[in-house]
């Protein structure tokens, strides 16, 4: 275990609503999967996250199950990887409240998440969590003090403002956590909307070729990416005039592991409808067996249960020894009777 320790730490997390889609898969948890060898990596839930827009409990509460068991079917091994809920560890509230202490309000009304979420419901009602949600990202990573945080691309800003709160804490408490970097790696670190390419592929898109899903069928599969919006052209290439195609390139490139120029080369006149079909076929075998995996564990309830108690133990005892360093720093008593 301390060699363990000696590893970087990682730490990074998906929020459990339903449906894991293919940019959450080719954006993360591949690379998440890849890492685990090389660092001491935490991987939670982010159900606490969840909550910033309103969600069924019985649902959540599935979601937040299922979610373990996408976790472990596309490769997150318990045995090397710590894997655990974030609303069972004491701590993550706790933090977020002292660093928003720290958080410049403008910082938070200015992030682009935000204003998208809050734009998209205007004229409904707009909790203050989702104004504090990527203060609850920062505490998330400074608790478990992660040297590496592997996200997608649209987490960017949010571990900026996490880097921003650190160096404001140390700056005035004395130095107590690492300065995160992001990890965000590869062609997919965007992986777009099939039926819009210039916008990202989301789980809550309303059209429902847009999004592939890890739960899809094949024959879903196929139907989405034959249905996905190219452009007038004939030519398979990455360029910024065609989104559609690049994006597909990149998509074939997060499955095959091969480069885009050699895709380029092997689909060069091709001809779209065939080129979708290749692309199609190449998710198909890359999600069956997650899929496969996935329906199986799901029904492994107690070792579900089993996997996320050890995750949890592990995170606890983390989260107490940073949060009494934190509360040691910012002068709050901590003696018996205080
Ligand atoms: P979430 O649940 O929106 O997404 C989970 C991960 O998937 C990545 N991602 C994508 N990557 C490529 N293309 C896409 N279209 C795409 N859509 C999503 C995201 O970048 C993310 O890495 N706030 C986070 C969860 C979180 C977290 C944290 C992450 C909470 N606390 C602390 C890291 C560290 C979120 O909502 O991810």
């Amino acid at each position: 275990m301390d060699k363990q320790r000696q590893k970087p730490i990682v730490l990074t997390g998906l929020q459990p609503t339903s449906g894991i889609h293919l940019g959450n898969y080719l954006g993360a948890l591949q690379n998440w999967v890849s890492i685990q060898d090389e660092a001491d990596c935490l991987f939670f839930i982010s159900n606490m996250h969840a909550i910033t827009v309103p969600q069924d409990p019985i649902e959540l509460r599935k979601n937040t199950i299922d979610c373990v068991a996408v976790y472990l079917a596309c490769g997150l091994d318990p045995k090397r990887s710590h894997i655990f809920v974030q609303s069972q560890v004491i701590g993550h509230a706790e933090l977020a409240w002292i660093l928003s202490c720290l958080t410049p309000l403008g910082q938070l009304e200015r992030m682009t998440q935000f204003k998208d979420k809050s734009g998209r419901q205007a004229g409904e009602f707009v909790g203050a969590g989702l104004l504090y949600y990527p203060v609850l990202m920062a505490a998330d990573i400074l608790l478990y003090n992660a040297h590496l945080v592997p996200v997608g691309e649209d987490q960017r800003q949010h571990l900026e403002l996490t880097r921003d709160v650190a160096e404001k804490f140390n700056g005035i408490h004395g130095p107590l956590f690492n300065i995160p970097e992001p990890l965000i790696r590869g062609n997919c670190a965007r992986v777009m909307s099939l039926q819009n390419p210039t916008a990202k592929m989301s789980k809550s898109d309303p059209n429902s070729l847009a999004t592939v899903f890890l739960s899809d069928s094949d024959a879903q599969i196929m139907k989405k990416f034959r249905s996905a919006v190219t452009d007038s052209g004939t030519e398979v290439r990455a360029s910024d005039e065609k989104p559609g195609i690049k994006n597909l390139l990149h998509i074939l490139s997060g499955v095959s592991g091969r480069s885009v120029a050699e895709l380029e080369m092997d689909c060069a006149g091709m001809g779209y409808g065939k080129f979708k079909t290749v692309v199609a076929e190449a998710v198909i075998e890359c999600v069956r067996p997650i899929r496969v995996r996935m329906e199986a564990l799901k029904e492994e309830l107690l070792y579900l249960q089993s996997v996320m108690e050890e995750g949890h133990a592990d995170a606890q005892a983390r989260a107490n020894a940073t949060l009494a360093k934190v509360y040691d720093h910012v002068g709050f008593a901590c003696g018996k009777n205080l």
